[in-house]
């Protein structure tokens, strides 16, 4: 018999609900975007986002259900991110999965955001074992091995800034309207890297460090500044752009050879820049790397992945109660 997981989503300012056949089969999803709203901001206002998850959570899941021709009889679990993210704004996304849970007396089933990045994976191919992952986004950049599903071993990760957050920083400081990570990329294909940047944190070690080069670009700026000059926006995207990606893949190839392995797979919202999606396929290939990177809309937030996630969390027995809460940062586990 198939399992169907219902899966909630709301740990920042995406209000997404999906259903996910046996932890690969997408039978529909619908993600209600905030971003319009906190773009005003230059930014997610949490305040907001919650009470925008609170107006559109029940509606989101309605439609999630009418949209699969499905009532909660058909569901046998309801997976949820209980975190890292958002205090406000995965709270909603809790109740709303407690309650279901509650009233239909369905197995709860807590899911890590970033073990769902990961998983996105599953919906796309299924995973194979070992695994390196490279998790990119705006709240984490790590580099996890993985033995078996749902064993997860961090090999190193970023010392500072996550790699989306040095984005959207970077953004600001050249005009970038938000949300920074997609127009960097993007302008970073339209110039050249021109600009004298350094390559952060190019160690022995599998930690990473973008807070050097975000000062780094912010310098100068400023300094042309100063000196009565404007930056081209383009060519620095593009100088910025390279040394994320060279460091990124430098040190990702460098695990895959010491712990030969030969599957890598990349998740998370800066999973979504083509510079990095270019220059690991190149490299994947010429090291007889199979690569998996999700399409787009498997990258940023969404509840497809929490709900192949929550496939496996609850093949593997994990159960939470009515007391689950909400937590801001937890170790992957
Ligand atoms: O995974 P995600 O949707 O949310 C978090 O859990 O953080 O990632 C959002 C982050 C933002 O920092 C955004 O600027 C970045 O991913 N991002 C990108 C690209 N698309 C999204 N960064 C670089 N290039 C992109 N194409
Ligand atoms: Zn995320």
């Amino acid at each position: 018999m198939s399992t169907y997981i219902l899966a909630i989503e709301t740990s920042c300012d995406e209000t997404s609900v999906s259903i996910i056949k046996d932890g690969c089969d997408e039978i529909s999803t619908v993600i209600l975007s905030q971003m319009d709203v906190h773009a005003n901001y230059g930014g997610v206002v949490p305040e907001i986002a919650s009470r925008m998850h609170i107006e559109n959570i029940t509606m989101v899941i309605e439609e999630t259900l009418t949209k699969a021709n499905m009532t909660m009889d058909d569901i046998t679990a309801i997976a949820v991110t209980y975190g890292p993210g958002l205090i406000g704004s995965l709270l909603i996304g809790l109740m709303a999965a407690k309650t279901l849970a509650f009233i239909y007396d369905k197995p709860l089933v807590p899911v890590h955001h970033i073990a769902g990045h990961i998983y996105a994976n599953n919906l796309v191919k299924q995973l194979e074992f070992p695994l390196i992952a490279l998790v990119i986004s705006g709240g984490h950049t790590d580099l996890v091995y993985m033995k078996e599903d749902y064993s997860f071993e961090r090999l190193g990760g970023t010392l500072d800034d996550a790699v989306g957050e040095a984005y959207d920083k970077v953004a600001r400081v050249i005009n970038v309207p938000y949300p920074g990570g997609p127009l960097v990329d993007k302008l970073a294909h339209t110039g050249k890297d021109t600009y004298n940047l350094p390559l952060p944190l190019d160690d022995d070690s599998y930690n990473f460090s973008f807070s050097g080069l975000k000062s780094a670009v912010i310098n100068l700026v400023h300094n042309e500044k100063q000196k009565g000059n404007e930056i081209i926006p383009e060519n620095m995207a593009a100088s910025f752009q390279n040394r994320v990606t060279t460091i990124l893949t430098k040190k990702t190839l460098r695990a895959l050879k010491e712990l030969n392995v030969k599957n890598l797979i990349v998740a998370g919202g800066v999973a979504a820049n083509k510079g990095l999606r270019e220059r690991l396929t190149e490299e994947c290939q010429k090291n007889k790397i199979n690569l998996i990177i999700p399409e787009i809309k498997y990258c940023t937030d969404n509840a497809a992945m929490i709900g192949a996630a929550g496939y496996f969390a609850y093949k593997l027995g994990r159960r939470a109660d009515l007391s689950l809460n909400a937590k801001a940062s937890d170790k992957l586990h």
